[in-house]
């Protein structure tokens, strides 16, 4: 029989205190507690700063964790009522680990618009030129990239830097109530119908038809779903 000297003795009572008075839930509730306190107490930053950079946004805005906003003058950046812009790690069901929302326009020509009731998650987006719109009550997992542009042409290699390409960009749509899964990516002129769904990790680089679940790299309509 293992013999114990008297501070392993002191720790193993204490840990069946702990166990006893559920200390791992007053710890898990407190810090809880305290970053909804924190969260209220800093919100108004992040609002302050949309208003500086002149985006519009709608009623009951909420923002965790602060939100990076590189907003060219004279684009168009327009939030509408009940989003949710959510950029702290422990926060929601499938958390971002590192990303932070982010909202990036190039040019004056540059729009994004995020529709009534959705929610953002570690999303970035970025305009370059064109118009990025995302309808209601979509629901971003964390990760998301979504943008307009390659930001270089493909062919020939030695273009690549000098020429930008701009009559490449094109315009994305997210339809109303789409969801799209963890670490996927939107790529330019993409346009998803409303109440689909996209699997974790996609790339969509073609049109998502309604109500369909398309999924991979690139992203391939795996079902329509039926009401
Ligand atoms: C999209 C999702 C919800 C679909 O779940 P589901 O309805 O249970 O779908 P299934 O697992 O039955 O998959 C159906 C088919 O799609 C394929 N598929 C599903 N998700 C896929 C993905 N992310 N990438 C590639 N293929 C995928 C499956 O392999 C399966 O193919 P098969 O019929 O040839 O076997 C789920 O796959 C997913 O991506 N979950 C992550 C969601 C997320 O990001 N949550 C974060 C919190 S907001």
């Amino acid at each position: 029989m293992i013999s114990l000297n008297i501070q392993q003795k002191s720790i193993i009572k204490f840990l069946k205190l702990s166990n006893k008075l559920k200390i791992q839930y007053l710890n898990y509730y407190i810090s809880i507690s305290f970053r909804q306190v924190l969260y209220f107490l800093t919100g108004f930053i992040p609002k302050l700063n949309l208003k500086i950079k002149n985006v519009t946004y709608g009623k009951k805005l909420l923002i965790i964790g602060g939100i990076i906003l590189d907003i060219f003058p004279e684009s168009k950046v327009i939030i509408k009522d009940n989003v949710s812009i959510i950029s702290d790690p422990k926060r929601c069901s499938a958390s971002t680990l590192y990303s932070k929302t982010k909202l990036k326009t190039f040019s004056p020509s540059s729009t994004i618009i995020i529709g009534e009731g959705t929610g953002l998650n570690g999303t970035s987006i970025t305009s370059r030129s064109k118009k990025i719109t995302i309808g209601k009550n979509c629901m971003f997992a964390p990760n998301t990239i979504i943008v307009d542009s390659d930001f270089h042409i493909p062919w020939p290699p030695k273009n690549r830097n000098i020429y930008l390409g701009c009559e490449r960009d094109n315009d994305i749509i997210i339809g109303d109530n789409c969801w799209v899964g963890m670490n996927t990516i939107i790529l330019k002129g993409v346009k998803i119908g409303e109440n689909s769904v996209i699997g974790a990790g996609s790339i969509v680089n073609k049109d998502i038809p309604p109500n369909s679940l398309a999924a991979g790299n690139p992203a391939k309509i795996i079902k329509q779903y039926i009401n």
